[in-house]
């Protein structure tokens, strides 16, 4: 059996699988984000390990027989700890937007950046957070002994090993991407030492095994460890999305697309970052709020879980003129602006709840075109794009993506996101896969054809002028 874990934003979800790779159990255990001053996000990684707990003894019965595990990470969070390996301060997010000032100062000097790790500084990446750091909290920046991504703080306490890999150090801005190496010069610019920093492994290399003292509580065998990685690139490997061409959307509390590439290209805009994929490299744009959208239209705003009945309700409806910025946490691609806003526009006495909510859709639809234009015009060739996360089961939000990107958009039969992509590393770590073998576990469920596209190219039109229009009120608010 094989054990693929991804820690993501809102809960740790646990995947098992025969030793084919055929899912047995599912299990999960949820955590809140705790949203602080100044657009802040974190987490306690204690609350990781209460999770971690919780899901290991929900499938304990089964776990002698896991012969590999790998875990699956959030992205870009900073954990760190002490000369006594105790967690100094509560880990820093993915979507935290306190750092406005720490990535305009790095980004004044993007050219730098870019040349020492293929991207340019963003407000949710790991680099400008220490810069953060060493300003407003002095005492806790000298007291760094470990500097960890939240996955790897799992790692450590599973094995005692202290290590990374490529996929999730790639969005640290501490890695070269084009030489898969720690960055001298990035290190330097932040005063970190390369002894701070966990040794990097391949995503599919066995770290080590489960330590005893977990075996024991958990009933473990000798387990092995697989090192895994960032949860799009294990997004991505579970939907079989390694070559250039190819592309997978992946609508959860953030939105990506993600669409592998031979090698690292020159594009003609920042807005997209240029991680390290399994093998390779891909480029990638992240919307902060997706699904998240979604849910926070319904669940806080409207009060209701309901989202078969929304669903059905938007499908009687138009949008017309009615547009929503999904910038409710600021926004990374394309823009850059941790102080960007949500917004609906083009509200009249016509419109209706399911209008608005159906505007949301398109909104989140739109902010993930504005990535696929600037992959696009680099003369990159994508035709058509898995999709997973949460929102894929939205059938209404497949079709509209298929619509406003303009490609053929497939869903997965099972799709179960990232924790699979882990099961898949902790089969081909153990000897049990190879990666050309990955597509016989894939299966494509639902094709959204494009329709309207005409239609909705003008609407695009119009919405790309929005944030603009805007950008002025947003900052001076
Ligand atoms: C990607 C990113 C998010 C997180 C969400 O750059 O920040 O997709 O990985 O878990």
């Amino acid at each position: 059996m094989y054990l693929g874990l991804d820690l993501g934003t809102s809960a740790l979800k646990a995947l098992l699988s025969d030793d084919k790779g055929n899912i047995i159990k599912g299990t999960s255990a949820s955590y809140d984000v705790k949203y602080v001053e100044n657009n802040g996000t974190q987490q306690d990684p204690k609350t990781w390990l209460e999770a971690l707990d919780k899901v290991l003894l929900d499938l304990k019965e089964y776990l002698k027989e896991v012969r590999a595990l790998a875990i699956s990470g959030q992205m870009h969070g900073l954990v760190i700890l002490d000369e006594k390996d105790q967690v100094i301060r509560p880990c820093i997010l993915w979507n935290d937007g306190r750092t406005t000032l720490e990535n305009e100062e790095l980004n004044q000097n993007k050219e730098f950046i870019y040349e020492h790790t293929a991207n340019i500084s963003y407000g949710g990446f790991t680099l400008p957070k220490f810069k953060w750091l060493a300003k407003n909290e002095p005492t806790n920046f000298s007291k760094i002994k470990k500097i960890m991504l939240p996955k790897d703080y799992l790692i450590y306490y599973l094995t005692n090993i202290f290590a990374s890999d490529y996929t999730d150090m790639a969005g640290t801005l501490l890695l070269d991407v084009r030489k898969r190496t720690y960055s001298k010069e990035m290190l330097e610019l932040v005063n970190i030492k390369v002894e701070q920093l966990p040794k990097l492994y391949e995503s599919y290399e066995v770290i080590g095994l489960v330590k005893e003292e977990l075996q024991l509580k958990y009933g473990f065998a000798k387990t092995k460890v697989v090192a895994g990685g960032a949860d799009n690139a294990l997004a991505a490997i579970g939907t079989n999305t390694l070559l250039e061409g190819t592309c997978n959307i992946s609508l959860g509390t953030s939105g990506t697309i993600l669409m592998p590439v031979k090698e690292v290209p020159i594009l003609n805009s920042y807005g997209v970052h240029i991680f390290s994929h399994i093998k390779g490299s891909y480029i990638m744009g992240c919307i902060l709020s997706a699904a998240n959208c979604r849910k926070w239209w319904l669940e806080d705003i409207l009060k209701t879980d309901d989202y078969a009945l929304d669903e059905e309700e938007m499908k009687k409806v138009l949008t017309k003129d009615l547009y929503f910025l999904p910038y409710l946490q600021g926004e990374r691609s394309p823009h850059n602006d941790t102080l960007a806003k949500g917004a609906f526009i083009g509200l009249t006495t016509t419109t209706t709840k399911a209008s608005m909510s159906k505007a949301i859709l398109e909104g989140v639809g739109f902010a993930i075109r504005d990535s696929l234009e600037i992959v696009k015009q680099s003369g990159i060739n994508i035709t058509s794009a898995s999709l997973c996360g949460g929102g894929s089961r939205s059938k209404l939000w497949g079709q509209i993506l298929a619509n406003i990107l303009g490609i053929e958009v497939k869903t997965l039969k099972n799709e179960q996101g990232p924790s699979f992509g882990a099961i898949i590393l902790a089969m081909i770590g153990d000897g049990r896969l190879t990666f050309d073998q990955i597509d016989k576990l894939v299966n494509y469920d639902i094709v959204y054809e494009p329709k309207d596209i005409e239609e909705y190219n003008l609407k695009y039109h119009y919405y790309k002028k929005l944030y603009p229009a805007l950008k002025k009120v947003f900052t001076e608010n």
